[in-house]
């Protein structure tokens, strides 16, 4: 092995971690050959070229416009030809939606897809990222509350929902384990699927050379979400699919214990059912994605925006401010003319993972990161960068929203289903996901009749928890007799 790897390095001017081979023992040295063996060494140079020693700069499309979306209201808003030109009166029936939603999940068709295999940073947890505590009252970590949604779905249609966890080299090991350790949450472990996305390379940012990790070891870091697509495929994932019948994928991130795992109403408008209106053509049932109005021009979420008639998603890191600040008078009510924020749900089918999968020449873009990425040096001294000295490429799945015939976005509550733990205070951190599950609580038992003790100011003086096995949805909190006494912690 050692010959063909390092012909293949010395073609890519890549030699350089070999230059601690003659040292190695000999676990470490077929450890470090087997590794760089696996890697895609020959596209490199170009990824180099284009991301590393020249930083990409995102042309956005001359006609990018607002993204349409089916609104709250039960109305089609946004940009796009077919909605403006019959004045934004297309309209969409939710209950023809979830009926088709909910005859899907009954008959075994759908999954669920947790994408797990990120690194946490700005979060400074150690371990996985679905461990993480986060029940406002019991501390329950992710992994538990998601496996809890997924548990209630199957109970309420009869049947068993798989469960497709993707993990990385980082932290798939602890995730299992994890698993076994909570005897999988009461989940069936046979509909657990754990499988790892891949890694590349990271770079150091001035020459684009792979950076070492220790002698016998070159940094890498997990693919990006976007990985996904070929993990799932060779890792037997869709093969799997395939056998139980799923056709669709509910697809989350590991980060937000708000997320309604399975919606029948998104699913259902997925594959078209519920829209009204000649011309207007909904989904292609491909790849669908779900948004909330921004919460302002700063809030650091990806933008669905329409560019040559397709749906896409631009990064908040991307997003130029003149634009993320700008008003709209009209399609949006006044707001940002960009209102529609990422809430990273989708739905995506089978069928289009699998085609696009074993399509040789499917590849999603990369993107480029600048990170402080420990190493070792050239005389195999460690390094612990103060300052950013790597680049980690990564692909993200909102690109394949492009590769779809027609895709559509669908506008949630933000209230009733984004809470996500990113940091370790303020904004989006465990502190806020807290207060924002138990406003949520709060507004389920309310409309349930229940009394919640509120201060003069209105907020919620009471900590609530409200397990999805004891409702997935407010309506499903009717009768409830509970009394709540205020600055009680109360978990139902
Ligand atoms: C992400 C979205 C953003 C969206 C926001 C909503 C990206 C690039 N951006 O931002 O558009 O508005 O969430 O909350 O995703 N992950 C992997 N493998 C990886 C990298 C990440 O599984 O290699 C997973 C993480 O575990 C996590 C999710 O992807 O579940 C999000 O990753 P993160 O990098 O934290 O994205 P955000 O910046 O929060």
């Amino acid at each position: 092995m050692l010959e063909s790897v390092a012909g293949r390095l010395a073609k890519i001017n890549q030699s350089h971690v070999l230059a601690f081979l003659p040292s190695l023992a000999a676990a470490q040295r077929d450890a470090l050959l087997s590794q760089l063996d696996g890697m895609d060494l020959e596209s490199l140079p170009e990824l180099v070229k284009s991301y590393v020693l020249s930083k990409p700069v995102l042309a956005l499309p001359a006609d990018l416009q607002p993204a349409r979306y089916f609104a709250l209201d039960g109305t089609v808003k946004g940009g796009g030809e077919p909605a403006r030109s019959a004045g934004g009166s297309h309209t969409w029936d939710r209950e023809a939606a979830r009926a088709a939603g909910e005859s899907l999940i009954r008959r075994g068709k759908v999954a669920a897809f947790v994408v797990a295999g990120g690194q946490g940073s700005r979060l400074g947890f150690e371990g996985p990222k679905g461990c993480y505590p986060a029940g406002a009252v019991t501390n329950k970590p992710l992994f538990a509350m998601f496996a809890e949604a997924i548990k209630a779905t199957g109970k309420k249609y009869g049947v068993s929902v798989p469960w497709y966890v993707m993990t990385s080299p980082l932290n798939h090991e602890q995730t299992v384990s994890f698993f076994r350790q909570h005897n999988s949450f009461g989940l069936d472990p046979t509909s657990i699927m754990f499988f790892q996305q891949g890694v590349m390379p990271s770079l150091d940012m001035a020459t684009g050379k792979m950076l070492m990790s220790s002698k016998h070891e070159v940094a890498t870091n997990p693919d990006g979400h976007g990985g996904s697509v070929r993990a799932l495929h060779v890792s037997g994932a869709l093969a799997d699919m395939q056998r139980r019948g799923v056709e669709q994928l509910s697809y989350f991130q590991v980060d937000n214990p708000l997320v309604r795992v399975i919606d029948p109403v998104f699913i259902g408008l997925h594959v078209g059912a519920g829209v009204k209106g000649e011309g207007y053509g909904g989904s292609s049932g491909e790849m669908s994605s779900k948004m909330v109005a921004k919460a302002g021009p700063d809030e650091k979420v990806g933008v669905f925006c329409l560019a040559n008639g397709k749906t896409e998603v631009i990064e908040y890191s991307d997003m130029p401010k003149d634009l993320s600040q700008k008003m709209d008078a009209q399609g949006n009510g006044g707001g940002l003319a960009f209102n529609a924020g990422s809430i990273a749900i989708h739905v995506m089918s089978v069928e289009f993972l699998q085609r696009l999968a074993t399509n040789p020449a499917f590849a999603l873009p990369c993107h480029r990161a600048e990170k402080k990425i420990p190493c070792i040096d050239a005389a195999g001294n460690a390094v612990t960068p103060t300052a950013n000295n790597g680049v980690k490429l990564e692909k993200f799945i909102f690109d394949a929203l492009a590769m779809c015939k027609q895709s559509i976005v669908m506008e949630t509550d933000r209230n009733e289903e984004f809470a996500p733990i990113k940091n370790a205070t303020g904004v989006d951190s465990v502190e806020s996901s807290k207060a924002l599950q138990t406003a949520r609580a709060a507004r389920w038992l309310e409309a349930a009749g229940v009394k919640v003790p509120r201060n003069v100011d209105g907020s919620v003086d009471c900590v609530l928890e409200i397990s999805a096995m004891t409702a997935l949805e407010a309506s499903e909190l009717g009768g409830l007799k509970v009394e709540i006494a205020p600055g009680a912690r109360v978990v139902l």
